[in-house]
C-alpha cells in the first residue's frame, strides 16, 4: 500500500478552523483536519479552552463529529491525502479515530504538539513528547489500524533523533515537525536530520515561495498554517516548481 500526495504542500492543523469546508479550498497534497478531540475528557478540555476565548471544534459526539468532516471531504472528492489531527486522554479515543481513518483512507495524526494548559493537564499534546513510552504505545496501537503521522514541536531540548527512531519503530510512517525556535525562526537542520530517518512534513514560518522551497530542500512535504489565515490563496501562490511535484510514500 502507498500514499500518493498530488503535490508537496500540506495544510497544517488549526483547531476550530481546519474542517472539511476550509480544507477543500486549498490545493494541497496533504490536508490535516482538526485538531479534533476524540473522547469526553479531551472534549471537556476543549470546552474549557473555548471559555477562555480559543477556537476549538466542539461536537456532541466526538467520533460522529469527526466522521461528518471525513464524509464531507470525501463527497467533495478532495484529491489529496487527508490527515486527522487528534487529541485524546484515552488510548481508545485514538484507536476509534484510527478506525475512522482506515474506513475513509485517511492518516491519523497524533497531536504531540499542543501546549494549551487544558490539554497538557490531561496528558495530551506536547506532554506526550515527555512521555515517549506512552506516545509509542499510542502509535503502535493506531499503526495496526491505519497509517500514522505524529505532529511534534521542536525547540524543547529533547533528543528528537531518538524520539523519531522510536516512533518509526513503533509504526509511524510520517513525522510532522513544527521546527519552531523559541523566540522566532525555524530549525531547518532539525528537519533535515529527521528526514534522514523517516518521511517528514516540515512546518513553521513557511510564509512565501522562498521559505517553502527552503523547507522543501530538507523535508518531504511542506506545511503551513498562519500564512493561510493571512492569505486564503497562499497555497495557490506557491504551488509551482519543485513544490508541485507529486510524492509517494510506500507503507511498510
Ligand atoms: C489558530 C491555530 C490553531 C492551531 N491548532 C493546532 C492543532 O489543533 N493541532 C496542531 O497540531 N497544531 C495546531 N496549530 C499549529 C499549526 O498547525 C502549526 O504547527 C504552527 O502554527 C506553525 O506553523 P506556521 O508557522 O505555518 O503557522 C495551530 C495553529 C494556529 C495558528
Amino acid at each position: 500500500m502507498k500514499l500518493v500526495f498530488p503535490n508537496r504542500l500540506a495544510l497544517s492543523a488549526m483547531a476550530g478552523i481546519c474542517n472539511a469546508e476550509f480544507a477543500s479550498k486549498h490545493p494541497v497534497g496533504f490536508a490535516v483536519l482538526g485538531g479534533f478531540n476524540a473522547d469526553r475528557t479531551a472534549m471537556k478540555a476543549a470546552i474549557e479552552a473555548v471559555q477562555r476565548g480559543r477556537k476549538e471544534f466542539i461536537f456532541k459526539d466526538p467520533i460522529d463529529g469527526i466522521e461528518e468532516e471525513l464524509k464531507k471531504l470525501r463527497e467533495m472528492q478532495f484529491p489529496g491525502v487527508v490527515g486527522v489531527n487528534t487529541r485524546s486522554a484515552t488510548l481508545e479515543g485514538y484507536t476509534k479515530v484510527a478506525e475512522l481513518c482506515r474506513d475513509y483512507g485517511a492518516v491519523i495524526e497524533i497531536n504531540a504538539h499542543c501546549r494549551q494548559p487544558e490539554f497538557l493537564s490531561i496528558g495530551c499534546g506536547q506532554e506526550l513528547l515527555f512521555k515517549a513510552e506512552r506516545l509509542a504505545e499510542i502509535v503502535s496501537a493506531c499503526s495496526k489500524i491505519c497509517p500514522v503521522s505524529v505532529k511534534i514541536r521542536g525547540g524543547l531540548g529533547i533528543d528528537y533523533i531518538s524520539l523519531a527512531k522510536l516512533l518509526k519503530d513503533s509504526g509511524a510512517c510520517i513525522i510532522h515537525v513544527d521546527a519552531m525556535i523559541p523566540g522566532g525562526g525555524n530549525d531547518l537542520q532539525l528537519v533535515r536530520k529527521l528526514s534522514a530517518i523517516m518521511f517528514t512534513v516540515g512546518n513553521n514560518s513557511v510564509v512565501d515561495y522562498g521559505s517553502a522551497v527552503r523547507m522543501a530542500e530538507v523535508s518531504h512535504l511542506v506545511s503551513a498554517a498562519r500564512a493561510v489565515l493571512k492569505n486564503e490563496n497562499f497555497f495557490h501562490s506557491v504551488l509551482k516548481g519543485e513544490l508541485a511535484r507529486s510524492v509517494e510514500l510506500v507503507l511498510e
